[in-house]
């Protein structure tokens, strides 16, 4: 007879929170957020930013954990054992987390290691833009010319799953636990260095202080401006962040939580988790708006001409600006790009993770056969965005994942944890197993049934109102259908059809195996 597999559970609980941090600390918190912060009103935008977090982040990590742990499964299992009729939507986040997300992340991740070589004799020569667009991407003018694999790029992303691959093969204690307590205090110090680096430099002063901490209130000023949909899109985007940073909605933090003991404090670890992170983004932003600053006044230019957003703000504004500093160029493009790999590859592998534990909970299959074909499947699916109109497609596969999938993911937990199970049964479970942290209040319940879900499918709809009245990007419909919507049915379709097979009735009743009382310390 078969050896029953036993859960394995995390080393520490310093082990677990560094692994959930690595989940979420990752490029959005470095390009995504302070690009937001400066076109949606500089210091006002965290208002939308902290509101997004009160009332959807931090209600939905407690959330997330208490589903995984609770139910002791990754979000399929957790989800089919509080309802198989929605097994699917456990199916659906762990699916837009590898297929819709992960697919690009290891190609942006795969772009850093390239800059990180290129730091060394600053090969973006003169004009960083063009060697970016032109030289290193060979871009397209259209998301359906393709126009072959760029061979540098494909190399570095078969880097990418290949450590991605390394790192998950192991259980998770000696994988992602370890790699994590390595690479978070790496991030950390690194961007401390960075940061203290750039706000010495001359302009960066003036950056930090008139394009970040100056508010521009009336961006965000929705009951003034309630029929303004740029008004609207800035909330739009602030609880969209939220989510991509904090790994919402992806089913990431429903599997970390299930591989911890019975005894445990659900609360205190999301709260150190959330403020861990957005803090994390705040500092970055320092560097960020301290480089472009320092850029503006050694090149005689307004701040607003500097700036970019996205992959741009990495590959174009980083390089043009570590041209000018006036030494230690090389050092400080390593020490950027290779932030930017750690950051990335800590994320990656929990991208990864998600759906591994998913396929491992339903189909008893060797760990290192599952990961194997995951990370093989995905680097060929990865190629997509290797060609030259990988950028194209990434953006709008990013915009529709992002704002559709994971805060339709938010939803469905919110009915599943609020409704099904009942948030109250739910928090009863959260203090039974508080050792000595905080309690979960009754205001959370209020939040999981009614305020989350209410301002989540708002959201939805002022979105789609957005979508509808302007193409996203000017891109045409075609591309907007096949590589946003497209891209999100097939996510939906695979996700379904993993949940026709049925599962082995053993496998939905809920077991406690030896070594979960222990506590972790
Ligand atoms: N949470 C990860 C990030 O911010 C996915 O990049």
């Amino acid at each position: 007879m078969k050896e029953k597999k036993i859960r394995p559970l995390w080393g520490s609980k310093i082990g677990f929170l560094l692994a959930a941090i690595g989940s979420a600390v990752g490029l959005g918190n470095i390009w995504r957020f302070s690009y937001m912060a400066f076109e949606h009103g500089g210091g006002a935008f965290l208002v939308p930013y902290l509101c997004a977090l009160f009332f959807a982040g931090v209600p939905l990590i407690i959330l997330e954990y208490t589903l995984g742990h609770s139910e002791k499964g990754s979000s399929p299992l957790a989800f089919a054992r509080v309802s198989s009729k929605w097994e699917w939507a456990g199916w659906w986040m762990p699916t837009v987390a590898l297929f819709g997300i992960m697919l690009y992340y290891a190609v942006v991740i795969g772009w850093c290691i390239n800059y990180f070589i290129f730091s060394f004799n600053l090969s973006w020569g003169a004009d960083p833009q063009s060697f970016f667009f032109q030289d290193f991407l060979q871009l397209c003018d259209s998301p359906f010319d393709f126009g072959g694999i760029r061979l540098p790029i494909l190399s570095t992303t078969f880097l990418v799953w290949f450590l991605c691959w390394f790192i998950c093969y192991r259980e998770i204690n000696h994988g992602i636990e370890k790699a994590c307590s390595i690479f978070m205090p790496l991030l950390f110090l690194l961007t401390l260095v960075l940061v203290c680096w750039t706000v010495n430099l001359d302009g960066a002063g003036d950056g930090i202080k008139n394009f970040y901490l100056k508010a521009d209130w009336e961006k965000i000023n929705i009951i003034k401006h309630f029929n303004n949909p740029d008004v609207w899109a800035v909330w739009v985007a602030a609880f969209g962040q939220i989510f991509f940073t904090l790994s919402l909605g992806f089913g990431i933090m429903i599997t970390y939580a299930s591989y911890l003991p019975r005894k445990t404090n659900i609360v205190n670890s999301a709260l150190w988790m959330s403020v861990i992170n957005c803090t994390y983004s705040f500092i970055a932003g320092f560097a960020v708006f301290g480089i472009v600053g320092f850029m503006a006044k050694a090149k005689g230019v307004a701040f607003a001409e500097v700036i970019k957003g996205g992959p741009q703000l990495a590959f174009v504004v980083y390089p043009e600006a570590i041209r000018q500093l006036p030494f230690g160029q090389s050092l400080f493009g390593a020490m950027f790009f290779l932030v930017l790999i750690v950051a990335g590859l800590s994320s990656g592998i929990s991208l990864i993770e998600a759906f591994t534990c998913s396929i491992l909970d339903k189909f008893s299959w060797s760990r290192k056969r599952v990961v194997s074909v995951i990370c093989f499947t995905g680097f060929c699916g990865s190629m997509v965005f290797t060609t030259r109109s990988g950028l194209l497609i990434l953006d709008i596969a990013d915009h529709f994942i992002t704002n559709y999938g994971l805060i339709m993911g938010g939803i469905f937990e919110c009915f599943l944890v609020g409704w099904l199970l009942k948030a109250r049964v739910a928090r009863r479970h959260v203090n039974r197993a508080r050792v000595d942290g905080m309690r979960l209040n009754i205001i959370w319940d209020i939040c999981v049934r009614f305020l989350t879900p209410l301002l989540l499918v708002i959201l939805i709809i002022q979105a789609l109102v957005g979508e509808l009245s302007s193409a996203y990007s000017g891109y045409s419909l075609g591309s907007l259908l096949l590589y946003g919507l497209g891209w999100l049915l097939l996510t939906l379709a695979v996700a379904v059809v993993f949940s026709f097979y049925p599962w082995v009735p053993e496998k939905l009743k809920k077991k406690h195996h030896v070594g979960e009382d222990h506590l972790l310390t």
